[in-house]
């Protein structure tokens, strides 16, 4: 028995994950046409709320999550909030904006966790090219997954595409191994050196969700305790999937109809 037999999952958790990934997946596909200016952070996190609890019959992983409790359903982050941005009455996105929600929903147990970038209107091209880069750096991400490749691995191609756009990664947020658990082993670095760090085994469960800064990576905590954003102010854009390693690379949980993730098996 090796130290990380346990986050390999069986058939039947296997199944539950695919299950909350897809829930998690479809509240994004629902939201989509509602993300749009004029609309405030709390009338959003109200539509996911009700869709998550009263459509799917599932659980709304955020909602007095941590300490002190996140008190909302899902993470509404703009422009230069970098992740865990609380809904509220008052933030009304205006054109030009971006936008990430972060939805995490439990089923029978088990958890699916995925976000993705909107841009209100068509959006500078600083704004464009942040969430695309952000985007292109999860998928090289999942790419460098597989069994017997390692964690630094996925750090790596992360660094690969970014670093030549001359955007910053943050380094105080990771991906994590997820299951029957919002956050468990192993951390997901979106930043490290091919081959080093934990060897990645068939049926492991964890997220990706590589943050990409335009300016300095660094970050600062309002005295919300949650809200995190760019020490500059500029902007930050953030995907994120739930996948499991497989033996040639990875099924993703929380794929959405919109994507073409063929360049996984190629
Ligand atoms: N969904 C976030 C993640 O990707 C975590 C949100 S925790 C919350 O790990 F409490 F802020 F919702
Ligand atoms: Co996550
Ligand atoms: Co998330």
């Amino acid at each position: 028995m090796s130290k990380t037999d346990n986050l390999i999952l069986g058939p039947e958790a296997i199944e539950k994950m695919r299950i909350a990934g897809k829930l998690a997946s479809d509240v994004l596909v629902m939201l989509d046409e509602h993300v749009k200016e004029g609309v405030t952070t709390e009338a959003l996190n109200k539509l996911a709320h009700d869709y998550i609890v009263d459509v799917q019959g599932a659980i709304p992983a955020p909602l007095n999550y941590g300490h002190p409790p996140f008190p909302k359903s899902v993470c509404t982050s703009v422009n230069h909030v970098v992740c865990h941005g609380i809904p509220t009455d008052n933030k009304i996105l205006k054109d030009g904006d971006i936008i990430n929600i972060d939805v995490t929903v439990i089923k029978d147990g088990y958890y699916g966790d995925t976000s993705k970038m909107w841009i209100i209107g068509e959006g500078s091209i600083m704004a464009q090219r942040i969430c695309d880069v952000a985007q292109k750096a999860l998928y090289a991400g999942m790419a460098a997954v597989k069994n017997g490749a390692h964690l630094g691995d996925i750090g790596a191609a992360i660094q690969e595409v970014v670093e030549p756009e001359r955007f910053s990664i943050v380094r105080e947020f990771c991906g994590h191994g997820i299951s029957n658990q919002f956050h468990h082993e192993p951390q997901v670095m979106h930043y490290g050196r091919k081959g080093t760090g934990m060897e990645l085994k068939t049926g492991m469960t964890f997220t990706i969700e590589p943050m990409i800064n335009q300016g300095t990576w660094k970050t600062k905590i309002l005295p919300d305790q949650w809200t995190a954003i760019t020490k500059d102010r500029k902007l930050s854009a953030q995907w994120e999937h739930t996948l499991m390693v497989t033996d040639n690379g990875c099924e993703v949980f929380t794929t959405r109809p919109e994507e073409d993730l063929s360049f996984l098996t190629a």
